[in-house]
């Protein structure tokens, strides 16, 4: 039911581990399939430097996560923004409609990450909300 992508994520995740002393860390769970994801990131001059991940949760969580964060290295913080769970899954070639919501896990730890930036840094960063504490399942 998992692309090949899917799998190659899953079985070799890219950027996964810690930042120490990461510009921002976010941290987002569902509270209905108990997943967790965080995401640090090494922001420079608005440049997303660096970014890893740590994930615990289902295949698809951890192939989403892979996949975003090589979506969003050496990008603008704007630009970063813009991705959507619907562009890490199209980058994935697809999910399953029941892994959807592990996709929106990652688009939502991203958005922690970079809202803690902020935060840290006291600046407003347009189109940014604060996280939500947990993200349940669609279906
Ligand atoms: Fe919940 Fe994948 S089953 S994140």
């Amino acid at each position: 039911m998992y692309t090949e992508k899917v799998m190659d994520h899953f079985r070799n995740p890219r950027n996964m581990g810690e930042i120490e002393e990461a510009s921002g860390v976010g941290t987002v769970g569902n509270a209905k399939c108990g997943d967790i994801m965080r995401i640090f990131l090494k922001i420079e001059n608005e440049v997303v430097e660096d970014v890893k991940f740590k994930t615990f949760g289902c295949g698809a969580a951890i192939a989403t996560s892979s996949i975003a964060t090589e979506m969003i290295k050496g990008k603008t913080i704007q630009q970063a923004l813009e991705i959507t769970n619907q562009a890490v899954a199209d980058a994935l070639d697809g999910l399953p409609k029941e892994k959807v919501h592990c996709s929106l896990l990652a688009e939502e730890a991203l958005h922690a990450a970079i809202w803690d930036y902020a935060q840290k840094n006291n600046i407003t960063i347009e189109g940014l909300e604060p996280p939500k504490k947990d993200i349940s399942h669609e279906e």
